[in-house]
């Protein structure tokens, strides 16, 4: 048994994608691990969010991970904000980050390229945060994509920092975690290999959409004009939509358009209506549950309320012993 520890980025409606990744990859090991997971909010301060955006991603992310099937007996679901001893823990592993460590780190350069106008402070220590999170918990698996390997390779090396300076094996190392290798990459609708919100709103098909928004979405996805030539590779966009397929529809429905596609008849308006509706009866019970609990707040305070007691005792238990471990002690 491991303790994994994982953020999820708030940042409102979720799609396709995170679906597939992300959120298959936490229901297959809420099960077998002890899990922390939580809708990391002061890490979107980076951004100033406005107070209305903040509390409505939080509460979209929340009700979109439980309405797929996230178990809140199962795991410790919780916001960041609501355990204090994060900033604590935060406030203490910044004086062991180095300002020239952080300033290297490859997410933060990329932040100075894209929004020069805002290089705040929470930017630069963005990675600290991230480790107070996982280290809180004293996690060792840590379910991520690879954008931030880095950031979890940071993580160990405060970790490490720490027990070298205090001369204690206190903190262990975590790692990157998935579970089974059989995750599926679900591509966008506008060509590009990867479904994202932050490219192109309209590449991406959200949990929450309705079904006359997903028809639409779909029908406009990129193809070409068509196979001439019998058993032609697919160019990207032809073979993402195939991809797509694949995750949402029946093998059959598959194999049938492929069969087309290899003998030069496909007609790509019928493919698209046919991934559309599969699309749609595919998100129909995630929809519906979304709605459900959007307006289910007694619920929604009810799974926090564990949530944060069973966090806080786990990261109060920790800021307890590091306090002591650094020389914090009462008169
Ligand atoms: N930085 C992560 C992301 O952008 C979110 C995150 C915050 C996180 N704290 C974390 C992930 C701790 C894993 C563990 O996706």
């Amino acid at each position: 048994m491991e303790t994994v520890v994982s953020g999820i980025r708030s940042t409102g409606n979720l799609h396709l994608g995170n679906y597939f990744g992300a959120i298959k990859n936490f229901l297959k090991m809420q099960h077998e691990h002890r899990c922390f997971f939580f809708i990391a909010d002061y890490h979107s301060l980076t951004t100033h969010p406005t107070p209305k955006d903040l509390h409505n991603n939080v509460k979209q992310v929340l009700v979109e991970y439980l309405a797929c099937g996230i178990d809140p007996e199962a795991v410790t679901m919780y916001i960041q904000s609501d355990i204090p001893e994060t900033t604590e823990l935060y406030l203490m592993l910044n004086m062991n980050a180095y300002v020239g460590e952080l300033e290297r780190c490859t997410s933060f350069k990329e932040k100075i390229r894209k929004h020069p106008e805002n290089i705040n402070a929470g930017l630069l220590t963005y990675p600290v945060l991230m480790a107070a999170d996982v280290l809180l918990h004293k996690g060792t698996k840590v379910p991520v994509g690879k954008d931030q390997e880095q950031h979890l390779e940071m993580t160990r090396t405060f970790a490490n920092r720490f027990n070298r300076m205090y001369k204690k094996e206190y903190f262990p190392e975590p790692y990157a975690f998935n579970f089974g290798e059989e995750l599926i990459k679900i591509p966008g609708l506008d060509g590009s290999t990867k479904m994202s919100k932050s490219d192109n709103e309209n590449s991406a098909i959200f949990l929450a959409d309705e079904p006359e928004v997903i028809r639409k979405k779909v029908m406009r996805a990129v193809t070409d004009a068509g196979p001439t030539k019998p058993n032609q590779e697919k160019p990207q966009a032809v073979e993402n939509l195939f991809n797509l397929m694949l995750a949402l529809s029946s093998k059959e429905t598959y194999e049938h358009f492929n069969e087309l596609y290899n003998t030069c008849q496909v007609r790509y308006g019928d493919m698209k209506k046919q991934l559309a509706e599969d699309a749609i009866i595919f998100t129909n019970p995630l929809r519906e549950k979304i709605k459900e609990l959007l307006s289910n707040d007694e619920y929604l305070r009810k799974v926090l309320k564990t949530g944060t007691e069973k966090a806080r005792e786990s990261a109060s238990k920790t800021i307890r012993e590091v306090r002591e471990i650094m020389g914090f002690k009462s008169f």
